[in-house]
Order: C-alpha cells, then structure tokens, then sequence
C-alpha cells in the first residue's frame, strides 16, 4: 500500500526521493508527493496520479534542498486528489510529514485541534499529526515529534521534515515497516527496501516506538522515552538486478520464470543428510509431539498457499490442519490450547489482518512459526519461529513466486515434522525430501511443455467469465489460479471442488462458458473426467489441466495443459506454473496493467 522514502545527504534531495517512489510504485498507489528542505523553507509538491504526472509537476517547480520525505499514498481517509495526497504541510510551512498507516483516534484529535483554531484542508486522518508538531514545538523538533507520535493511536509509519532542522530527517514507526539505509555521507529511510537497495545494503530495521534522526553524518535512534539506542545494522543479501525486470516486460513474467531458481533457495539449504532439516523452528521433538492440532492462517493467495500444504501435511503427520483466513480467525474466538501450533503465511510479512490474528493466537499461548519472504518483516519478528521462504524481492501485486516457495516450505515442514513425531522412517524421509527437490526441475518442465499458452490467451480471453474446478489439491491449485485470472485480467472467475458443481453452480453453465478443470490428481482423475462430460454436456467449452501421462484427457478436453508426472503430495508448485502464465497472457491480450492491478496494493497493511 503507501510507500516512503526519506533522504539527508550532500546533493539535491528532489531527484533521490522520486527515483525511490518509482521504486515503491508496485505497492499500489493513487497520487504521490514530495517535500524537501532548504533555504530556510519548505518546498512541497504534489498530485493525484502516477509518479509521471508528479516528475512533471516538479520540473516546473523551484525545488531546491539536500533533505527530503516521499510519499506514495492508497487511499483510505479521502478521495485520492491532489489535496488528501502526501506529504502535509502546518500551515505555518514549518512541518511536513509523510504517513503510512491509519491514526485510529484522528477523529478527537482534529475536534480538539479545531477547537483550538486549527484550520484543516485534507480529508486526511494524517493531517493532525502536522498539526500537533506545530502545537508542540518549542524550538525542539524531536521532543514535539515525541510528544506528537504519543497523541496517536493506530498504525504508523512517519517521516518529518522541519524548515528549521534542514540538515535532519526524523522517522517513527508503531506497526507499519521503516528501515533506514546507512550510506556514506548519506542516509535514507523507506517502508521498503527496494528503495533503499540501489544506495546502500547496510540497513536498520526500526522497531515500534523508536525514533530515528538522519543527518548527512549519521543515523542517531532513540527509544520510545527518547534515549539513545543502539541497533545492528544489517546486510540486505540481494542486489538491485533482483529488482528490475530483467528484459521480461513485465515483473510477474519475470518472477514466473524465476521459479526454478526461487524453489532452490527455498529448498536446498533446508536439507541436510538428504532429509528435510528445519533448523530455524525453535520447537523440541518432544513440542512437536506435543502439537495436535495445527492452524494456518493468511490472507489471499498465501491463504491458498495454506489450503495446498494442508493435504501434504495431514497425510503425513495425521495432524488435524485448519487452514483460517486471518481477517476471519481473528475474530472468531479460536479453540485453541498448548498442544495447537500455528503457521502463518506471508511473502511481505506486513499484512496486517495476518499480523492481529497472529498476535490474538499468540496472546492465548499458542506457539507461531511464520514463513515469510521479506527479511525483517513485521511477522518475521514477532513469530516465535521463522522461516524465510527466499524467493528474493517479489514486485508484482500478483505473487507467484511468493506463493510456490510457501508451498514448498510447508512440504518441508510436513516430512521434518512427521519423521520427527515417529510417523515416517529415515528412508521415508529421505524418499520424500528426494521428491521436494525435483520441484525446481519440475517447473522448468511445466514451463517447456506448455509453449501453446499465449495461443491458448487468445482463444479464450474474452470470455466474461469463467470457473476453474478440481478435486482434493487440485480444488486448492484451483482456487489460486481463480484468484491470479480474476486479479490480473478483471475476468469474473470462481473456483469450484468439482463434486460441488451439482448443488447449484452448474445452472451457470451454459454454451461456451469456459470451464479450467484441473485434473492432475491420479487418485481422482476418473471423477474429474465424469464432471468434465457433466459440462460438456451443458455447452462448456473444457480446458483440461492433467499430468502429461494422463492422456485420456485430450478425448473429453477442447483444448490440455499438460504438467509434469511428479509425487501427487508435492505436485502444486509445478502444476500451478502453467495457470500463472495462462492468466499472465489472458490479462496480456486484454491489455490489463499486469504488475499493478487496479484496486490493489502489494501488501495490504490496512483491515
Ligand atoms: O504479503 P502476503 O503474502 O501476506 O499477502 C497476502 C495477500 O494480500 C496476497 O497474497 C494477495 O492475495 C496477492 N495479490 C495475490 O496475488
């Protein structure tokens, strides 16, 4: 959603900051804004729109000054115009801020500040955080940022600049991710990394409640009660290449096709002796042993990632597994007790009804283990557990990389755990773990067999709406690719378990619908070609999806996906590739903005 960057250095702070908001661009947003100190003034610019329409605006302002705050806004309090968007000046052009996160209290605050003689011109609810600076400075910018941030209840993240500090950028952050970058002679901040990353690899990550002052010399952090702290600073292990697209034209396609690296570094260092090796969890055998029932619980298509790893991980612990949605879970009074662990799901580890209903689990004493793919994210650090997924950085709103390398993981997961509770054997562990790591070679081959998707785009991108069924992992595999075609190509799309088809939804097939049936799973193939003629008969018009020994397909099908013959418990990475790259080109020919999806924001830190 928002995104910020901040600057402090030697030359002119203007062309920093909007090079780091077309960084935080894939985050989703509606207009865009700078401001920047010097001369003994402030100088902000604004706009509803793309960052374009702001690069313009400020070639033909006088902007001027070596600090400056950056503002990528996703409207929630106000319309996205050039008014409600970031950054917000006190109308005495002392202060400007830039915020992400929602100030849950705004409403008293501007009572109270327009009581006081305030004059308000934004719908904002940030627009009170400049005020209170104001009404609190003394001549001391960092006691009134202090005793600003102690007014608010919420979420933040807040840059601040002063039109008499001009050589000093402030930070504070309760809940919305802040990292500040170390450069030489320079400093930064961003919600992002990717903002930071072409200017340094040395970075802090700033918890609730701290401070932080940058100047061109040093970056200085405070504690919540305002004294001095000090942090590590930490290497970001990837480099601004990860980040770029590569000659792909566009991100997704990009992070498609890095799949069979991306699965690799999720895997491989996770085994060891030819078995799967958790060393991250930080639960005993005799914890694991313990566990008898597990939650997983995110939101989208980490949720998915969630519904997929639930059949792998009960057929080999036996283990009960709820897969919850989180914006669900967290107001739903769980049953849960010691013996329930909870796994939670998240490529940006920011999400933020993930976050609650992890901390309401956590609160009620169930242990958490989180996977998660940014390093030092919100979930990362509150979960008692944590297991990178290392998909590198992932920039198109649609995940795809982010979601296989979930699956992975919790694949991982299912045979460490069900060796260690007594339920395999080493040879069966080590049989398993064998299978894990086919799954990179299996996606490159889900990929090579599957040249015909851009002609398969074309033959049915125009179809206004369209259902994908399956049975058993494959209604899991189904309910992703629904979600990435809907996303991406704004085509209505639902997905189905294919035995529901009968109790009602099939009214809705008529002449030519399109039909997606996925019918990979061996176990189930017969069922699925029985709902495949039930549809046919109906006028639907079948794309098939099955493994490429299931030939028997092509006689029901109009036209096959074939993926790769692999072990039916650690068959959804490879098999989902293919539907990725279908809704990639169907969004393709409908002209669709692929990496920035209308309406959406690639980590959604509001409810
Ligand atoms: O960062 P997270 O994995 O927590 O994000 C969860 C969902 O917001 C995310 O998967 C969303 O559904 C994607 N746009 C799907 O492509």
């Amino acid at each position: 959603m928002c995104g910020i960057i901040g600057f402090t250095g030697g030359r002119e702070a203007a062309p920093v900051l909007l090079e780091g908001l077309k960084k935080l661009e894939y985050r989703g947003y509606d207009s865009a804004g700078i401001a920047v100190a010097g001369g003994g003034r402030l100088t902000m610019v604004k706009t509803s729109g793309k960052i374009e329409n702001l690069c313009k605006k400020v070639e033909s302002t006088e902007i001027s000054g070596k600090t400056g705050i950056g503002h990528t806004r996703w409207a929630t309090h106000g319309a996205p115009n050039d008014t409600n968007a970031h950054p917000h000046m006190s109308p005495d052009g002392r202060f400007a801020i830039v915020h992400n996160g929602i100030i849950e209290n705004f409403a008293e605050l501007r009572e109270e500040l327009i009581a006081g003689g305030a004059e308000f011109l934004s719908e904002t609810d940030t627009e009170v955080v400049v005020h209170l600076l104001s009404r609190y400075y003394d001549g001391d910018f960092k006691k009134a940022l202090m005793k600003t941030v102690a007014r608010l209840e919420g979420t933040y993240a807040i840059g601040a600049i002063c039109s008499e500090c001009p050589e000093s950028v402030f930070v504070t952050k309760v809940f919305n991710p802040m990292i500040v970058g170390v450069g030489i002679g320079e400093n930064f901040f961003a919600s992002d990394v990717t903002a930071l990353v072409s200017h340094t690899k040395n970075v802090i990550y700033l918890d609730d409640g701290e401070l932080a002052e940058l100047t061109p010399e040093g970056v200085t952090i405070y504690d919540a009660t305002g004294k001095e702290i000090q942090k590590k600073v930490s290497r970001i292990m990837w480099d601004m290449e990860a980040a770029e697209k590569g000659g792909y034209d566009h991100f997704m396609l990009k992070e498609i096709m890095e799949q069979p690296h991306a699965l690799k570094s999720a895997i491989d260092p996770r085994v060891k002796n030819g078995k799967a090796a958790l060393s991250e969890l930080c639960l005993s055998d005799e914890a694991l042993r313990g566990i008898n029932h597990i939650i997983i619980t995110a939101c989208g298509s980490a949720y998915y990632a969630g519904c997929a790893g639930k059949y792998t991980i009960e057929k080999l612990t036996r283990i009960p597994v709820s897969v919850e949605l989180a914006s669900e879970l967290r107001y739903s009074d769980p049953i849960v007790d010691e013996h329930t662990l909870l796994i939670v799901l998240s490529q940006s580890g920011e999400t933020l009804d993930t976050i609650c209903a992890m901390r309401e689990l956590k609160a009620r004493g169930v242990s958490t283990v989180a996977i998660v793919n940014v390093v030092g994210s919100t979930i990362a650090k509150l979960a008692d557990s944590v297991i990178y997924t290392y998909a590198g950085p992932e920039i198109a709103v649609a995940t795809t990389k982010g979601y296989t390398t979930q699956v992975a993981v919790l694949y991982l997961f299912a045979v460490y755990m069900a060796e260690k509770i007594g339920k395999i054997d080493d040879a069966e562990a080590k049989r398993l773990t064998g299978e894990i790591l086919q799954i990179p070679s299996n996606i490159q081959r889900a990929i090579d067999l599957n040249p015909q998707l851009p002609e398969l785009a074309k033959k049915y991108h125009s179809n206004s709406s369209l259902f994908f069924i399956g049975r058993n992992v494959d209604y899991a595999v189904a309910l992703e690719s629904s979600l990435k075609m809907k996303e991406i190509s704004y085509i209505h799309s639902e997905a189905y378990a294919a035995g529901e088809l009968k109790h009602g939804t099939i009214a809705l097939i008529s002449e030519n619908r399109l039909v997606i049936a996925i019918a990979s799973y061996e176990e189930l193939f017969d069922k699925m070609m029985s709902n495949i003629k039930e549809v046919k008969a109906r006028g639907a018009k079948v794309l098939g999806v099955a493994r490429e020994d299931m030939k028997k397909i092509v006689a029901e099908a109009d036209d096959v996906i074939f993926v790769p013959n692999a072990d039916p418990l650690f068959m959804v990475p490879s098999e989902i590739i293919p539907l990725q790259l279908l809704a990639y080109y169907v969004a393709r020919e409908n002209g669709c903005d692929i990496d920035k999806p209308r309406n959406l924001a690639k980590s959604v830190t509001v409810e």
